[in-house]
């Protein structure tokens, strides 16, 4: 049996794409490898976000050339980067897979090991992988990602997704319900349900609040969350459902890009600062102890100091909880790339974008401040990366809680006290 290794790297829709990579790959009679220097077949799933991601794999691919000389591996670029590049990646692979290919991935691999390099980059309108139940990759058996629709429509300026993902498409309702059942019977305890804008799944009737309301009423004793809302289309109709159904998670990521209206219209986000934060006055109405994180990126072309002072206010204003911070990078064949001048300079985009980090460093420990002596629930994930004899997981507001415990193994649901924090995790003790 020959044996596939492969790494995942971008988003948690890769980390899906590789379960339901695995679960093909299985099916054609190929095993799994963990060990990169036993495996027949050597594959990375790509991130095209930005170029620091590229250049990074495109490191890592040179030592997979190193191992395949030695040991005549296989080796290929699944994902974003294939759907990017397509046959310059030959120069360094043979296999190039994009991400709406992979069920033609065991006949490619095949020919591959015939000494024959492969190609396929055809991105697909209805593609959605629904009926594969993917093989979980993850360690510790707790928490499952369930991707619900595949693709983006929105054209943000600055993103290479649409692209490299191509249209947007809603899987089945029914699939994702029966997916996450099946997650449950696993022994699963939480699913994350997954797309690049959740509430513009659309399946016949059923939008995303119904959709989660479904997933949440099948499975009523696993955590519910899901990952990204675009602030111009999350509904009152999806809050009101959060609010009602206790296993959904009170944690929404809602990526905001920018606090300039100028900016915001560059970069095609279609909606205004003033609706962001109308957005933000209403999960907070809705669910007074929901936590949003957001996205943001510094430096975009012909941002001002103005822009990036109004990016540091809406952060002030919104006091998000955490936050994924990036300097722009300019992606080719992207609207930003062909009609703006990637104009700011590198070290005024680091600068920037320091000061927000540093701000949100402070929001993140206000934020957690604000937390010592309340009571979570939390699922246990397992030992706690530093402290020997302690457990880590998150509570449903997404934060990593540690806490001294020789009694609790992963997938139990504890109840922690938190006494005290830094801006990144809650130190609690066990409250009962
Ligand atoms: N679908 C999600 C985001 C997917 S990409 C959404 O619309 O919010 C994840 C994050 O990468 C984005 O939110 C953005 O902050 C960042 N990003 C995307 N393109 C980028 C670029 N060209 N340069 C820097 N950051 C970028
Ligand atoms: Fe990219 Fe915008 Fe689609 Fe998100 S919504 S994936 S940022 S184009
Ligand atoms: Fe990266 Fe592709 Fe996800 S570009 S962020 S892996 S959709």
């Amino acid at each position: 049996m020959k044996k596939v290794y492969i790494e995942t790297y971008g988003c948690q829709m890769n980390v899906a794409d590789t379960e339901a990579v695995f679960s093909l790959l299985t099916d054609a009679g190929f095993g799994r490898s963990l060990d990169i220097d036993a495996a027949d077949v050597i594959l990375a799933n790509t991130c095209s976000v930005r170029d620091n991601a590229e250049q990074r794999i495109l490191g890592r691919i040179e030592q997979f050339n190193v191992r395949k000389r030695r040991h005549g591996a296989v080796t290929g670029i699944l994902g974003c980067m294939a759907e990017r590049m397509k046959e310059e990646l030959l120069e360094k692979v043979d296999i190039v897979a994009g991400p709406d290919s992979y069920r033609s991935l065991p006949a490619m691999i095949e020919e591959a090991l015939h000494g024959r390099p492969q190609v396929n980059v055809e991105l697909s309108r209805t593609e959605t992988y629904a009926d594969i139940m993917p093989v979980r990759t993850d360690t510790n058996g707790v928490s499952a990602f369930i991707s619900i629709m595949r693709g983006c429509n929105n054209v943000c300026s600055y993103c290479v997704v649409p692209y490299t993902r191509g249209v947007e498409r809603s899987r089945p309702f029914r699939t994702i319900v029966r997916e996450a059942c099946d997650c449950v019977a696993k022994g699963y305890r939480e699913v994350t349900l997954l797309g690049q804008n959740v509430d513009s799944y659309l399946d016949g009737e059923v939008n995303f609040a119904k959709l989660l309301a479904m997933v949440a009423e099948a499975c009523p004793s696993t955590r519910v969350r899901f990952s990204t809302s675009h602030p111009k289309d999350i509904s009152d109709e999806l809050l009101r459902t959060m609010a009602s159904h206790p296993n959904v998670c009170r944690h929404i990521h809602l990526p905001v890009q920018s606090g300039s209206n100028r900016m915001l219209e560059k970069m095609r986000r279609r909606y205004t600062r003033e609706w962001y934060m109308e957005r933000v006055a209403k999960i907070r109405e809705l669910m007074p102890d929901c936590a949003i994180s957001t996205d943001v990126i510094a430096g975009f072309c012909s941002e001002t100091e103005e822009d990036h002072k109004a990016t540091l206010s809406l952060f002030r204003e919104a006091g998000f909880d955490s936050a994924y911070m990036f300097q722009y990078s300019e992606r080719p064949g992207t609207l930003a790339a062909r009609n703006y001048p990637d104009d700011v300079p590198p070290e005024v985009k680091t600068a920037r974008l320091e000061e927000i980090i540093s701000l949100q460093n402070r929001l993140s420990l206000e934020s957690n401040r604000r937390d010592i002596g309340k009571t979570f629930e939390v699922l246990v994930e397992g030992p706690s990366k530093k402290g020997t004899g302690q457990l880590c997981g998150r509570n449903s507001q997404n934060k990593m809680c540690v806490w001294d415990d020789s009694v609790h193994k992963p997938g139990d649901t504890v109840k922690v006290r938190v006494t005290g924090c830094t801006q990144a995790t809650l130190l609690c003790e066990l409250s009962e």
